[in-house]
């Protein structure tokens, strides 16, 4: 039987690519056939020290052997071990735990609304933006920018004001004289959006007007954040602090987690009984985000995620230098797309068979946001493999 049978039993919300992928190894993972590939991927932004890094398995092996999962009802030593780490490395004060990065959004809109409410707006509105991606869940969908997931799904919540990237004129013409407007909400870079990064400057005026207007300035690091982009979270390149952050991805390098961080201004919205989950900060994935911040620390994958992101931006832009179609690569550090002037779908399977993983998002833009291990020999292979696909893809008639 092939590894990649059709699978008749789990639902069918996936268009899965025709390989099941069995183990894996710093940057390299092996397929059930003994097929090796080189990870760009990371697991969608997950995978933050690569595959059975030696310092974490046996770190979660001992986890494992102690407790798994216990419950809120309990203090779990690690949520406040991961919490203060958090706040130290983000400047902001309070931690609530999670699973997901659409749990963790949805976490922050109820925040933004309560703070809402306890200025007296009846109806909160969140102003949202084109092109974003906040998860799958009814609110989150709601608060997404992409038209073509949302179908079928309605009634979505109300209360959303949706405004383009980076146009602050945009903005404050939006809101104009509107009374409800509790929080911004945004991505610093719009992930599934098509690697698309806000301008430090549009930022930074943001900032500014939420602070004018006593708005919570709620920022989605679940993709862009954990030191991808080569700090801790992206939006420090700008300067700013936000109010609310949510995480999740490459918090626990591929234990299920999710984070919402709060500074000052939201950290004291929620009290016993307006928030909660069962599997939220449990013992195994407090202990997966303590063990992989410690690890990044020790083996400088910020900088390493800095200058290898560097590297290969460099790489990419000079080998694929006034190829036509190749409308823009942008990105910081390790979050990287690379936009083609057409639909490029099909570059996902061809990178596979050629073995590479990696994502088209945005239909039209190859992403690559590999393990924070990466060296720059691995990001030179991925460009040898990449490179002439996109070359021969672009030649192609249309
Ligand atoms: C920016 C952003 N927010 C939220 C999510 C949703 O996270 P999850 O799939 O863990 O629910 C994603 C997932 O891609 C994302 O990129």
């Amino acid at each position: 039987m092939t590894t990649a049978a059709a699978s008749p039993h789990t639902m069918n919300t996936y268009g899965r690519l025709p390989v099941a992928l069995s183990h894996g190894k710093g940057l390299r993972v092996w397929d059930t056939d003994g097929k090796c590939y080189l990870d760009g991927l990371a697991g969608i932004a997950v995978n933050t020290l690569g595959h059975a890094h030696p310092k974490l398995t046996p770190a979660l092996q001992d986890q494992i052997g102690k407790m798994i999962h216990s419950c809120n009802y309990y203090h779990v030593p690690n949520q406040e071990a991961l919490a203060a780490k958090l706040v130290e490395l983000s400047g902001m004060t309070n931690v609530f735990f999670c699973n997901s990065g659409l749990e963790a959004n949805e976490a922050a809109l109820k925040l933004a609304r309560k703070f809402g409410h306890g200025k007296g707006i009846e109806k909160p509105e969140i102003v949202v933006y084109e092109k974003s991606f906040h998860g799958r869940s009814i609110a989150t969908l709601a608060a997404t920018g992409n038209e073509k997931i949302k179908e079928g799904f309605g009634p979505l919540p109300e209360g959303f004001v949706r405004v383009p990237v980076n146009d602050i004129e945009a903005l404050k013409k939006a809101t104009h004289g509107n009374k409800n407007i509790a929080a911004v909400f945004l991505e610093t870079i719009q992930g599934e959006g098509g690697v698309q990064p806000f301008r430090a400057q549009y930022l930074k005026d943001v900032r500014a007007v939420c602070d004018a207007n006593d708005w919570l300035l709620m920022i989605d690091e679940v993709q862009c954040g954990m030191g991808r982009t080569g700090k801790w979270f992206a939006h420090q390149w700008a300067d700013i602090l936000p109010d609310v952050m949510p995480l999740a991805k490459g918090l626990g390098s591929g234990v299920p987690i999710g984070a919402v961080v709060a500074g000052p201004k939201a950290a004291n919205i929620f009290q016993p009984g307006n928030h909660g989950t069962t599997f939220g900060g449990n013992p195994l994935a407090m202990r997966a985000g303590v063990e992989t911040i410690r690890i990044m620390e020790e083996d400088g994958l910020l900088a390493n995620a800095a200058k290898v992101g560097a590297h290969l931006r460099a790489a990419l832009e000079r080998e694929l230098a006034g190829v036509a179609g190749v409308k823009e690569i942008r990105g910081q550090g390790l979050m990287v797309g690379i936009e083609l002037d057409r639909g490029c779908g099909v570059i996902m399977n061809r990178a596979l068979d050629a073995g590479l993983l990696l994502s088209v998002t945005a239909d039209s833009v190859v992403r690559l946001v590999p393990p924070l291990i990466i060296t720059e020999a691995e990001a030179d292979e991925i460009v040898a493999i990449l490179v002439p696909i996109i070359k021969t893809f672009l030649a192609e008639k249309v």
